[in-house]
């Protein structure tokens, strides 16, 4: 189980503290939400911000881009340190191409999709990833309510993987909180991105060590 606190929702005049306080709560990874006021309506930031805070820590760097273009930042995002790049799956005919590539640099490939995209369109990229990131709100916003509705592709991911006898991760990302996150680990995820939840609680390790705690115990029953 990965717990990965997503810095959209850090305080930004503090960027290197906060990831320093996410790389010392215990988490797996630090999810970095790219946004380029195209593909989602808000903007966030950039490699040059990820290559900075990239010394600060060894911690995992899952970066999230929600771009029209990522052509154009794989190379940028991949020489700043990222050690996973996800890209959208609403991007068509372009998405094989970018995963190929993702790998060509020697990075982890996930796949991320919308709240309205059926996860039917994830389906012939599932031996091509390593990650699955499921979108639990419509993205370009953190502090979000998670989209129950999500839940059924969530349990699709799952049996396609015991069916196909792959091994990518199954995320979730948006609106995750204890609860939620119980939901998602009940219904078969195994990456929880938190952002609001984990950054307004008083102490991050705690809320970190309490999310593990929490999808740990909410496993699916099956095998
Ligand atoms: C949504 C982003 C999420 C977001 C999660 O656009 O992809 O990673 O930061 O934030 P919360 O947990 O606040 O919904
Ligand atoms: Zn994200």
């Amino acid at each position: 189980m990965i717990i990965a606190p997503s810095l959209l929702a850090a305080n930004f005049g503090r960027f290197a503290k906060e990831t320093a306080r996410v790389a010392e709560s215990g988490a797996e990874w630090l999810h970095l939400d790219i946004m380029d006021g195209h593909f989602v309506p808000n903007s966030s930031f950039g490699p040059h911000l990820v290559g900075t805070i990239r010394p600060i820590s060894k911690i995992f760097f899952d970066v999230h881009l929600m771009c029209s273009k990522p052509e154009i930042l794989l190379e940028p995002f991949a020489q700043a340190g990222a050690d996973q790049i996800n890209i959208h799956v609403e991007l068509g005919d372009h998405v094989t191409p970018l995963l190929w590539k993702i790998r060509s640099l020697g990075k982890k490939a996930g796949l991320a999709i919308n709240p309205p995209t059926s996860i039917n369109m994830v389906q012939p990229y599932l031996d091509k990833i390593d990650s699955l990131l499921i979108m639990t709100v419509n993205p370009g916003f953190g502090g979000q309510e998670f989209i129950h509705e999500t839940l059924p592709k969530i349990q699709q991911a799952y049996a396609w993987r015991r069916e196909l006898k792959l091994n990518y991760r199954i995320g979730v990302d948006g609106g995750i909180n204890f609860k939620t996150a119980a939901e998602c680990a009940h219904a078969g995820a195994d990456a929880f991105i938190a952002g609001t939840s984990i950054f307004k609680a008083h102490s991050l390790r705690a809320a970190v060590t309490k999310m593990r705690k929490i999808v740990c115990g909410n496993k699916p029953s099956e095998k």
